[in-house]
């Protein structure tokens, strides 16, 4: 989508998009009947003429970035749906959220289509009007908003894609993709690098399908030269079945999204790279396909993880802390992270304490815990922090190896993170649980059904807040 910044509309087959507070309605002619239309976020009206469509913007006292992305979000989602592709938004009122609004238009537009019989056109054009004065700097805020839309939905492209297409090999040549177009360094671990370098985590999950695991990093070399890296790691189970441990059919289908906190991690490089950030950042992905078969790996087994520690399989389908702990320690060892953070679609049990409009928020540092919590903030994604107590790290520890990768049912998502925090030591490290905030049943909140695309914003935030 092409995006301009202007302060007289150009004449054309524009549709108009207007955002309407709450309090506007009645100013609109004719004012919209009881039920048309109540204002609230991301309802729409379309004007009578088809040549405007009225956005609701919610309570004026509410504003703010998330509101103006969502409804714009919806009001795209609703646009390509009716194939109007030209949008102008008057945003003159507003120049202070330009680039939310622009992010908006691109998230709304976006929508997996590539196996679709009729497929139907992506916006092909935005235009966003704005008072002569704001121009410039609305011109770099759009560019900053289209540049990492285009990076969510970078994201979402992949975690969309099913798991008969994409699987370790080809994430990690769709990775090596992007990097190269990025401008990033790129690494990847076969499985017989994986073999060599002792990750037996990775290589257990990744033991029971026909086709190997990977270990890939994206470098972005943006600060001084030996300066520590901000590392991001990310889960990218490219199928879940549970393993031997297998789990039942109904919603399986649903563990094509169990590699997302990876694509989180993919999204959120690309953005990076694009908008310069002079910091050394390095993202991890940890891939693997968690199949059952003669060669998969067995509750009771005790695997030797990359860092040394030894642990008890009693569940295959807690899969997720099994690659992330090889992930977690390779990125201490090899890029001596001064800061680590982690997105993962580790637990179910996450989306039973908090539902799915938040993730879970762990760590074992307060300052780094905060300077999370701002970006998540600033970028409208929700978190919620979340405790680990020394009786989570005692719930895990096994009778015959050092851990246990299941700690059973009870604070299931906190002893997920603690078997996460032995694979640290004492690196300032966080973890978002992201498993029922990564995709959705259906189109909601301004995005399309499918993946989300969730954590890369406020990773892209983290990274730029820490220059
Ligand atoms: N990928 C799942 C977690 C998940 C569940 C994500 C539902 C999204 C929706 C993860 O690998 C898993 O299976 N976790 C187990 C852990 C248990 C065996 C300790 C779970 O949550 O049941
Ligand atoms: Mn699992
Ligand atoms: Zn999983």
């Amino acid at each position: 989508m092409k995006v301009r910044v202007v302060a007289d509309a150009p004449a054309g087959a524009f549709i108009t998009v207007r955002l309407v507070f709450k309090d506007q309605r009645s100013e609109l002619v004719p004012p919209p009947t009881k039920g048309e239309f109540s204002g609230a976020v991301g309802t729409l009206l379309a004007d009578r003429s088809a040549a405007t469509l009225y956005v609701g913007l919610g309570e004026r006292s509410k504003l703010d970035a998330a509101a103006v992305r969502r409804a714009l979000g919806s009001a795209a989602l609703a646009l390509r749906k009716r194939s109007q592709t030209y949008v102008l938004l008057q945003l003159e009122e507003l120049p202070q959220f330009v680039s939310a609004a622009v992010e908006g238009v691109v998230l709304g537009g976006y929508r997996y289509e590539a196996f679709l019989p009729k497929k139907t056109a992506p916006l092909a054009e935005l235009v966003v009007v704005q008072a002569k004065a704001d121009v410039a700097g609305a011109k770099k805020a759009a560019a900053r908003g289209q540049s990492l839309g285009e990076a969510v939905n970078a994201a979402r492209e992949i975690a969309n894609t099913p798991g008969n297409l994409l699987y370790p090999e080809t994430l990690a040549a769709a990775a090596a993709a992007l990097a190269k177009k990025s401008d990033l360094r790129f690494r990847v671990l076969d499985e017989r690098a994986l073999k060599a370098g002792k990750f037996g985590g990775i290589l257990a999950v990744g033991g029971g399908s026909a086709r190997g695991p990977r270990l890939m990093a994206l470098e972005h070399a943006g600060g001084r030269k030996g300066e520590a890296p901000l590392v991001l790691v990310g889960k990218a189970i490219t199928f879940d079945t549970g393993g031997i441990s297998i789990k039942p059919a109904a919603g399986m289908e649903e563990m094509i999204f169990d590699k997302c906190g990876g694509m989180a991690v993919l999204g959120a490089m690309q953005a990076i790279a694009e908008l310069g950030l002079k910091r050394n950042v390095v993202g991890i992905l940890a891939a693997a396909e968690n199949m059952p078969s003669g060669t998969a790996y067995r509750p009771g087994d005790i695997v030797t993880m990359r860092s040394g520690t030894t642990v008890e399989i009693v569940n295959t389908d807690a899969e997720g802390r099994m690659v992330l702990g090889d992930a977690l320690a390779w990125a201490c060892q090899e890029y001596k992270a001064a800061q680590l953070i982690d997105l993962a679609t580790l637990t179910g049990a996450c989306g039973v304490a908090l539902g799915d409009s938040a993730a879970g928020l762990w760590s074992n540092d307060d300052s780094f815990r905060s300077q999370v919590e701002v970006a998540a903030l600033e970028s409208g994604e929700r978190l919620w922090p979340m405790p680990i107590f020394p009786e989570h790290s005692e719930q895990i520890r096994s009778q015959v190896a050092a851990l246990k990768n299941s700690g059973g049912r009870l604070g299931g998502a906190c002893t997920a993170a603690a078997f996460l925090k032995a694979f640290v030591g004492e690196t300032p490290w966080a973890h978002l649980d992201i498993a029922y905030t990564a995709h959705q049943s259906k189109d909601a909140h301004g995005l399309a059904g499918g993946a989300t695309g969730f954590g890369v914003r406020t990773l892209v935030r983290l990274a730029a807040n820490g220059v």
